[in-house]
């Protein structure tokens, strides 16, 4: 696999084989930890991280990512950077490579991570833009694979906003030959270009892509059930939206239209009573500790087979 060097901006510029080798590689980091090929990976290296909007579990898995490959992490905050007075993304792309050895970053726009990829002179790893949260939803597919046993042909469902988190599950359940249902009320589709891509992907995986406005025909024989808040970060809290999204919850009824042992997921932060009932959230079917778990091991995976040098 040749992907040291290589950024994360969609996970489009991913192959299939590369995605699975990220899993395969996540999963044998989570069994063994204190491996000290693993301990000293990037030592004496240095990794970004620029965030223009709030997080939890990105900020604090990256960082534990970067220090438990033996790299060091350094955390800005948009406010108290220059990019906060203005300075140009491409200006800051460029001083910031000639320091550290790759940039993470989550920002408002998909545009920004671009073009900071575009004069950044090393990897760039997209941490959520408007557009994509690619490694959300690389440590959801190793929660499915941990679950299920097989991604190839397993049935991946998403009820909810056409957000960020529908972006990404088409792509990547694409990629690996699943069958990705998604159900989203109208005027909150994912995005088309999206699902275009994802539907030419499928036809090359084996897997298929189905975007309906019907969340129980959508989460029928599923093996996993997703769902994200209904207002994202930078969104417009409209009441219209909130009205529309009301019958995408995923509650217990819901749930049964699935397999019996369907597994349920959200990438979290979840509002108890909006997308998802607490039962379900709390309930025997739900991974999504797991699923905020395996963020570490993904991104230690990552950035492990683009940064370290063999
Ligand atoms: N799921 C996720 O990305 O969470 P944070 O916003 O807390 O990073
Ligand atoms: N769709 C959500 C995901 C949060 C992790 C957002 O963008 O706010």
């Amino acid at each position: 696999m040749r992907v040291q060097g290589r950024s994360v901006i969609s996970l489009k510029e991913w192959t299939p084989a590369e995605i699975k080798q990220v899993l395969m590689t996540a999963q044998w980091m989570k069994a063994n930890p204190k491996v000290a090929e693993i301990q000293y990976a990037l030592r004496g290296k240095s990794v970004a991280m620029i965030f223009e909007l709030p997080s939890t579990r990105t900020r604090v898995s990256f960082q534990v990512a970067i220090q438990s490959l033996g790299a060091a992490p350094v955390i800005l905050d948009w406010e108290n950077s220059q990019l906060g007075r203005g300075e140009p993304i491409e200006d800051t792309a460029r001083v910031l490579s000639r320091y550290v050895d790759a940039l993470v970053v989550r920002a408002k726009s998909h545009e920004m991570v671009q073009q900071l990829q575009k004069w950044a002179t090393v990897p760039v790893f997209n941490a959520l833009t408007d557009a994509a949260h690619p490694f959300q939803v690389l440590a959801d597919a190793l929660t499915i694979w941990e679950n299920t046993g097989y991604l190839a042909g397993a049935k991946l469902t998403y009820v909810g906003d056409g957000n960020n988190m529908a972006n990404s599950y088409l792509v990547i359940g694409a990629k690996l030959g699943m069958h990705v249902s998604v159900a989203c009320p109208a005027g909150w589709m994912p995005k088309e270009d999206v699902v275009a891509y994802a539907q030419q992907e499928a036809e090359v995986t084996g897997g298929s892509i189905h975007i309906t406005s019907d969340p129980e025909q959508a989460v029928f024989g599923a093996d996993a059930v997703a769902t994200d808040v209904f207002v994202s970060m930078g969104d417009e809290d409209s009441e219209q939206k909130r009205e529309a999204l009301k019958p995408y919850q995923v509650n217990a009824r819901l749930m049964a239209m699935a397999k019996s042992n369907a597994i349920f997921l959200h990438c979290l932060p979840a509002h108890r009573g909006e997308e998802v009932t607490a039962d379900v959230l709390e309930g025997p079917q739900s991974v999504v500790f797991d699923e905020a778990e395996n963020r570490l091991h993904v991104q230690k995976s990552v950035l492990y087979h683009t940064l370290a040098e063999f």
